[in-house]
């Protein structure tokens, strides 16, 4: 199974002048988290991995840090995670009929995930690793009045892995540029051209750092892990 890694954001929301993905997680680049995961898991044979020029030579360090058996690829990454995405697929080897798509921040994602979603994966079109929202949301304006509260037991929250027919992502993405959609992840892309998404049941640990208390957190798991 391919698997590629949108890796080309920034550390805006983390307060960090620098790629949140190259940030120290007990003494490692969190991204070495994420690939250490990739490397373990029995279905991944080729990681392709999105990035900003500038980030290419900690990448390189990073992957020479951690001697990985399988091929890497590093790819030019978009202003947005959904270009990113898009040059990732233009990148994946010809022979790719079904490709993985999980994000570098999500470095507490199990080898067992990455399994689990390829195997569920050779039986549909797309899918996503979601887990039932635990809080009630609310629907809210732009005056921050509450408009609406939906059922929860209808609620997932999308996690990453997300996986996909190859040809069928990338008619979806072609379609998303053609008529302007911009979305935050894939499965928003397939659902939009009416095609189906499976949920593949995902870790309540698999979260996405994205601020300092985020990074404390993931410390803490990994910790527990070790
Ligand atoms: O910013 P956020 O954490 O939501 O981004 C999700 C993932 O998408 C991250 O792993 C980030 O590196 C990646 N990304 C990307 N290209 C961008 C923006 C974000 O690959 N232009």
């Amino acid at each position: 199974m391919h698997l590629l890694i949108p890796a080309a954001g920034s550390g805006r929301r983390m307060g960090s002048q620098r790629n949140k993905l190259l940030l120290s997680l007990l003494g490692k680049p969190l991204l070495s988290w994420t690939l250490a995961a990739a490397e373990a898991s029995r279905q991944i044979s080729w990681i392709g991995i999105m990035g900003q020029k500038e980030d290419f030579p900690d990448f390189q360090a990073i992957l020479a840090d951690l001697s990985l058996t399988k091929p890497v690829e590093l790819i030019q990454g978009g202003a947005t995670r959904q270009e990113s995405v898009y040059n990732g697929l233009r990148a994946l080897p010809t022979e790719a009929d079904r490709v993985l798509i999980h994000d570098g921040a999500r470095c507490l994602a199990t080898p067992d995930l990455f399994d689990r979603s390829a195997e569920a994966l050779l039986t549909c079109q797309g899918l996503i690793v979601a887990i039932p929202v635990k809080d009630t949301i609310k629907v809210v304006d732009a005056a921050k009045i509450v408009q609406e509260t939906p059922d929860r037991s209808n609620l997932w929250a999308a996690q990453t892995p997300q996986g996909f027919e190859v040809k069928l992502l990338k008619k979806c993405h072609e379609e998303g540029r053609e008529k302007g959609w911009e979305v935050t992840d894939d499965a928003a892309l397939f659902e939009k051209c009416g095609l189906p998404v499976q949920i593949v049941e995902g870790e309540e640990t698999n979260l996405k750092v994205t601020t300092p208390v985020d990074l404390s957190v993931a410390e803490f798991i990994l910790r527990q892990r070790s």
